[in-house]
Formats: structure tokens, sequence, C-alpha cells
């Protein structure tokens, strides 16, 4: 048996398989798509609720430090005045003159020289305008470099000026956090984590589910005391954040640290880390850590005229706590696993496809097949089992096509356990086949201890 994994130009490969075995396609095809937007299909929804439901368990309810909550899209405007985003949070839009094509400036020019001139706009036009070839033409005619907002607007019945759909999902967590105090008894350091989806207008969306304009986040602010020591804090976020990827089955390999260079850090920051992945297209961040002092509890506060403040009943003394902020994308998340997971294989039979993902994250844990579909009393057992297992497990029931075909599209979506129903089940010993994904061995199991076996194997 041999493994290959996908070679550095093979995310075209990804996304076909994507769209083939319906985990993420482009949406509203039938009106001609909407500019890099992705639905995820039927197995896509499922590996990301797993991805969802295991950060949550990693990191809240394993967790007695850390709580829960569930913010609104649109928010008071107030709040990302406050924040620093509507004035902010822009990034640098430049066009080529003879092709028409857009690009995110830095983007551009870290690609055609390797530096990174990100938030230098008159520098990053004078570079580009200084022969620089548009990697599309090859012509050099640029336009000046200018600001884009990556705000999306709109517009709500009874309030004045715009709302924005939000940027990020930790704005809510910090606008909530008096309430959060007012509601339930933490002790510092504890954190609040949120999960949901964030909106920005990027110049160019690309490389797949990398960079969208409508993607998840899986935030936390993890609130520390000011006076004690934060580097060790800041360390087991990072490595926390390392075992998740690795438990939805990133390689050690494929995983590097990028730490901020201080002179670009914002004048709050005492440390930014990204911990970035190596897609097919090359090392993208995936995670980001920073330590954001008291910048966003004291703006807030002091737009708001609201105290945002921590009561220590032990030394009964009162302060506004130091953030640190563990941030991922979970279509990120989602790209990692499956990039990680895609292998080509040769075996005894020809070839095969599988997803050798994390059984955790599989969308489908167990297939069931009666071994001939016009066989009534086969299809009827199967149904039986299949009945039963579904209650604690996801499972599919397939009974097309002859046992290697339907062992070949589980592999392919990653199914670590295959159950068949045969003769022998009916007229023998009451046992079915149990395929394992990996190894392909299989192995003959009484169905009474069904429920045993894979509690223990799931
Ligand atoms: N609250 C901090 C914050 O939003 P960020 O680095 O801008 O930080 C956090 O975003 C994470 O969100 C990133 O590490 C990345 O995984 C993900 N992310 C950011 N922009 C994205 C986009 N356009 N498409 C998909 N994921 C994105």
């Amino acid at each position: 048996m041999t493994n290959k994994n996908p070679k550095s130009k093979d995310m075209e490969k990804i996304v076909a398989f994507c769209k083939r075995k319906g985990f993420i396609f482009p949406t509203c095809e039938i009106y001609g798509g909407l500019a890099n937007s992705y639905s995820y299909g039927p197995y896509g929804v499922e590996l990301k609720n797993n991805i969802k439901k295991l950060w949550w368990r990693e990191f809240v309810q394993k967790r007695s430090d850390m709580i829960g909550m569930d913010g609104p899209i649109l928010l008071n405007s107030k709040l990302w005045k406050a924040s620093g985003h509507t004035k902010g949070f822009n990034d640098a839009m430049v066009d080529c003159k003879a092709c028409k094509k857009r690009y995110r400036a830095d983007h551009v020019i870290k690609e055609l020289t390797g530096e990174d001139m990100e938030g230098d706009l008159e520098g990053m036009t004078k570079k580009l305008q200084n022969g620089l070839k548009c990697p599309e033409c090859g012509e050099s005619k640029w336009t000046n470099v200018k600001k884009m907002s990556q705000m999306f607007k709109t517009e709500m019945n009874g309030i004045e000026g715009p709302v924005y759909l939000r940027p990020e999902t930790a704005g809510a967590i910090f606008a909530d956090f008096k309430n959060i105090m007012d509601s339930i008894r933490v002790k510092i350091p504890f954190g609040i984590a949120q999960i949901g989806k964030a909106f920005r207008n990027e110049i160019v969306a690309r490389n797949f589910i990398f960079r969208i304009r409508e993607f998840e986040q899986m935030e936390i602010e993890y609130f520390i005391d000011p006076k004690i020591a934060w580097e060790e804090i800041f360390e087991d976020w990072l490595k926390k954040q390392e075992d998740f990827a690795l438990k939805i089955g990133a390689k050690k390999e494929n995983l590097r640290r990028y730490e901020h260079p201080k002179e670009k850090l914002s004048h709050y920051s005492k440390k930014t880390v990204d911990i970035e992945y190596n897609f097919p297209f090359g090392f993208g961040e995936l995670f980001g850590l920073a330590h954001r002092g008291d910048f966003d509890l004291t703006s807030h506060s002091k737009a708001s005229n609201e105290k945002l403040e921590y009561f220590d009943t032990v030394n009964n003394r009162k302060f506004t706590p130091h953030v640190i902020e563990p941030t991922v994308g979970l279509d990120r998340l989602i790209l990692t696993a499956i990039c990680s997971a895609y292998k080509e294989e040769k075996i005894e039979t020809g070839q095969r496809v599988v997803m050798n993902f994390p059984k955790e994250i599989s969308p489908i844990k167990i297939a069931i097949f009666p071994l001939l579909k016009n066989k009534p009393k086969l299809v009827k057992k199967a149904r039986e089992i299949y009945d039963l297992l579904k209650n604690n497990y996801m499972c599919e029931f397939d009974d097309n096509g002859n046992i290697g075909k339907r062992y070949r599209r589980q592999d392919e979506i990653g199914t670590p356990y295959c159950v068949t129903i045969d003769f022998d089940t009916l007229e023998k010993d009451n046992t079915v086949t149990i395929r394992d994904r990996n190894s392909m061995e299989q192995e003959r199991v009484e169905i009474k201890k069904l429920g045993n076996y894979f509690t223990d194997k799931l």
C-alpha cells in the first residue's frame, strides 16, 4: 500500500473533490454563483458541526475557567466606533489599469517581491508604480493604492445611520461583559467563548474557503489580572491551539508559529502570534493569539460611560482585566482537516481515495449495508441495525452496487466503519462483518455486542 499526499499544486484536486462528494461547493451556481461564496453540503455540514462541537467541548465544557455566549450579528454601531473598526478596519486596494484586475496591494507586492508593506499606502503605490508588473497581464500600469473598508453596511428599521454586519465575533463579548459579570460568578482568570458568523468585504476572496467574505469564527476572550505574569498563560494558549489542530488531523510538521514583529504591533498589544498551516498553496494563518491589554474594555467603558470591571472578592479590589485573545476561523479549520485527511492509495484491487479524518470529526461514523439489495430478509435486518445505531451515531444506509464499490464510497467521505449484513447473519450466528477504513481489515461481531463495540471504538 503506498500513500500520496496532495502536492502543493493540488488545491484544484481538493476543490473538485469537495464539490463531487457534497462537502463544499460554489453557492447559487444556477444563477452564475456569487463571488467566491460557498455552501456546505450534506457531508460538509456534518464535518463543520463536528469540529464546532469538538472545539466547544475542549475549550468550554472541559474547562472550569470558561463560559460561553452567543451574541447577534447586528450590533449597535457605537461598538464598532469604540473598537476602531469603523475608521480603521481597512485593506489596501489597487487596480491594474491595463487589464482591470483588482488586487489587495500588500498581497500582490508580497507575491512579487516577498516584502511585507502592509499599512504603508504611499510606499506601496511607489513600489508598484516603480515597474512592478501585473501578474495577470504583465503591464505596469497601476492606480494609486487606496484604502477600502472591510465593513459590510446595512440598514435597520427605526435606526438612524448604518448598521454593520459584525467583522468579528469578539465585539459582543466586550459589549456584553457587564451583563455576564452581573449574572454569573467567575473567578479570574476566566474566558468567554463564542462561535458565529463574521463578515468582511475582502478585496479579493481566494484560495477556496481560506479567504471568504462570510465566514465563521471561534473566539475566546481570556481575562486576566494585569498584575500577574501573563507569559505562561500565553504560551499555554498557543500550545492548546496547536493541540486542537492536531486533534482535527493536522500533522505537526505542517504547523508553524509566526510572531508579529514588535514594530508592527498595535500600541496596546504586548504580543501577537499566528499559528500557520501548510495549505497546498503555502503557509497561511489558521489561529491568532493576541495579548490586547485593557484596550477593549477601556475603550468600551469610555464610549459607553459604563464601568467594565472585575471585582476580586478575595482581595477586595476592583480592576479592569487584561485580555488574551485566542481566535480561529472555522472554515480554515475545515480546510485544514480536509487537506490533512485527503489520501490517494494504491490497494490490491486498484486505487482508492480515502479521507483519513480522525473518527471524532468524520461526517458519517458507520455505514450499514445489506449484502444484496434484492433479498428482503437481508434488507430488513440491515434496516433494523441502522435504526438501532442511528440513535447514537450519524449513520448511512447503502444498498447500491457491489460491496467493494460501497466501501470505496465510504472511504471517500471518511467513514471509519462499515457494517455488512450477509447470509451468515441470518442463518448461522447473528454476527455482522465490520470493516475498518484505515486497515481495511474485517472482523465478525455479534449483533448484541454492536453497542459496546462502537462505544469502545468511537
Ligand atoms: N478578533 C480577532 C480577529 O478577528 P483576525 O486575525 O482578523 O482576528 C481571526 O481573525 C481568524 O479568523 C483568523 O485567524 C482566520 O482564521 C479567520 N479569518 C479571518 N479572515 C477570514 C476570511 N476572510 N475568511 C476566512 N477566515 C478568516
